[in-house]
């Protein structure tokens, strides 16, 4: 069975940047991952990552004091100030390390990296590389790790954490390459799994972001925080979901309805399309449900013709190229056809700065994990940001945590339980063959539930509504049957395996917003339009029973700005 120091589940940008780190102080680190880290979702992140580095022309007054502040607000104030602040401090360093590193930012003539606007940003701080900026980033990333030898298990797929004595000693998983199931046991596990995307219908994320290392966690007694917040990217590609980035706006493109009006202007006259995300959505979103959509359907424009060709070939080239292969439009010539989708997982697994949970033995970095610092409402150009700054510090929390040596204790018969305890699980669906239930049917009926249940605007009786065919999905599960018992690269596996862990994290979302009587940020409830600081600026913490899950409520950690009224 092997054994390493620290295990990171996931390879992207958080995984990564955890492993180097444990593995630059001297730790023996594993990299476990579904698929090559170079093929982590990181990679699709476009638009770029924020910092307040002052370079552009019009940034020179910035400040990660005035980052906080906008990734605050944005926040619609649940956001934990001092780790909003922690990260915006942090931001400067870690781009000039990944810039060092060999990262391809855009850069200004002068040879600094170039910063363009995002949503909700008091000045231009979004460092980019064109409209690639994950995928350059996390092929950095890649490359520090293999120069350090990092031990990488790639198309192993993590389903279980092995817990023994309140610790957590490693994972169990699916090795596809070779077909068995196995344990890997560690001193510490850094879940970096992404976020949870997948259970809505309408989302950007990849296939994988299926929200694994949140599942796992939660089912381990970890409290997942702030789940019933999900974003909702305001420019998805009308027929695929696919991530049209902000960047397009923060180039300069317009929004416009059916008249050909650039609505912004009823919702957020001064930012207009550079309104934070959660507010942008909701206006499409208006202007579709009012009719104003592109011949009365539900989509609008995202208009970049003005821009010009030269602009959009050196911004914005991979734009142009989905938007031509997956919708049949140039935007050189002609609009875009967009609409709100989901994008991104505010919640995730309650942690600290450091990325430590409360379970012993087990931290969380990026997507999978809740600091908290994007509270109700994330901006633009923070996730690629907070991956990188909280996977680094995890890492250096492991290495701290394990100075005194291994935890006692047997984690080889612990992880053998866990193996044994998965074969049985297996057995069972193997068993129930294709007369248990149809796991892709329950799948099918969830992201479509999440979907138009839980959207962009949501109310009472149509969340109970949600709320119950949800439970009855997750009641289905115990019964699902594995249509195909082979060995290796068993995908049906993998969807089967997840789902159940996909259905509570619907019911965390689903729960959480009806429980949450007020609208803040991304949840905006047309029975409770306004919000409510007196009673709901409070964290959501759901924890599992097998009845579903229990919420508690904990504080924000406010003291430096104080909550108002969000105008843009
Ligand atoms: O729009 C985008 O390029 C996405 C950026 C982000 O989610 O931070």
């Amino acid at each position: 069975m092997p054994h390493h120091q620290l295990i990171v589940v996931g390879g992207g940008l958080a995984g990564l940047r955890a492993a180097v780190e444990a593995k630059a102080a001297g730790l023996d680190v594993a990299i476990l991952s579904q698929v090559h880290p170079g093929r982590s979702h990181s990679g699709a992140a476009q638009g770029g990552i924020n910092a307040a580095l002052g370079n552009n022309p019009d940034g020179h007054d910035d400040t990660p004091e005035k980052h906080a502040f906008d990734t605050v607000k944005g926040s619609d104030y649940l956001a934990d100030q001092a780790a909003a602040i922690q990260m915006t401090r942090d931001a400067p360093g870690v781009i000039f390390e990944m810039d060092h590193w060999g990262c391809p930012f855009s850069r200004y003539d002068d040879g600094r990296i170039a910063q363009r606007p995002f949503g909700g940003a008091g000045f231009p701080r979004t460092c980019y590389g064109a409209d690639k900026t994950g995928h350059y980033l996390l092929h950095t990333l890649v490359q520090q790790a293999y120069q350090r030898q990092i031990t990488m298990y790639v198309e192993v797929f993590v389903t279980g954490l092995v817990v023994d004595e309140g610790r957590c000693r490693g994972v169990v998983a699916y090795d596809m390459i070779h077909g068995g199931l196995e344990a890997f046991t560690a001193d510490a596990v850094v879940m970096a799994t992404g976020g949870a995307g997948r259970i809505y219908g309408n989302s950007t994320n990849a296939i994988i972001s299926t929200g694994g290392g949140a599942a796992m966690a939660y089912l381990a007694g970890v409290p997942l925080k702030d789940m019933e917040f999900v974003q909702f990217h305001p420019t998805g590609l009308l027929t695929t979901n696919i991530l049209m980035t902000e960047g397009c706006r923060g180039e300069g493109g317009y929004l416009l309805n059916d008249e050909g009006e650039r609505f912004m202007a009823r919702y957020a006259p001064k930012a207009m399309e550079l309104a934070p995300r959660d507010i942008t959505s909701r206006s499409i979103t208006t202007e579709i449900n009012e009719g104003r959509g592109i011949g009365g359907a539900d989509y609008v424009h995202l208009d970049l013709r003005h821009l010009g060709a030269e602009r959009i070939l050196e911004r914005l080239p991979g734009i142009r190229d989905l938007a031509i292969h997956f919708e049949g439009v140039d935007p050189i010539e002609e609009p875009i056809p967009i609409r709100p989708v989901q994008h991104y997982t505010m919640g995730g697994i309650d942690c600290d700065v450091d990325g430590r949970t409360r379970l012993p033995g087990l931290y969380a970095a990026g997507e999978c994990a809740c600091v908290s610092v994007h509270g109700a409402n994330r901006l633009g150009g923070n996730s690629l940001l907070e991956t990188i700054v909280f996977g680094r510090r995890a890492g250096m929390a492991v290495v701290s945590d394990l100075e005194g040596g291994a935890p006692s204790g047997d984690a080889a018969s612990a992880g053998r339980a866990a193996v044994a305890a998965l074969e049985s699980r297996v057995r069972d669906l193997v068993a129930r063959g294709a007369d248990g239930a149809d796991p892709y049917a329950i799948r099918a009926e969830m992201v479509a539930t999440t979907r138009d249940y839980f959207g962009v605007f949501r109310e009472d009786a149509v969340m109970r509504t949600g709320l119950e065919i949800l439970r009855r999905l997750k009641d289905r599960c115990s019964l699902v049957g594995l249509r195909n018992g082979g060995g290796v690269f068993n995908l049906d596996l993998i969807r089967t395996l997840e789902l159940e862990g996909m259905v509570d994290l619907a019911l965390c979302v689903a729960e959480g917003a009806l429980a949450r009587t007020e609208s803040r940020g991304s949840h905006a409830r047309t029975d409770f339009p306004a919000r409510d600081d007196e009673k709901w600026l409070v964290h959501t913490l759901a924890y599992h029973t097998p009845e579903g899950p229990r919420l508690e409520y904990g504080p924000v950690a406010l003291g430096t700005f104080e909550p108002q009224e969000r105008k843009y």
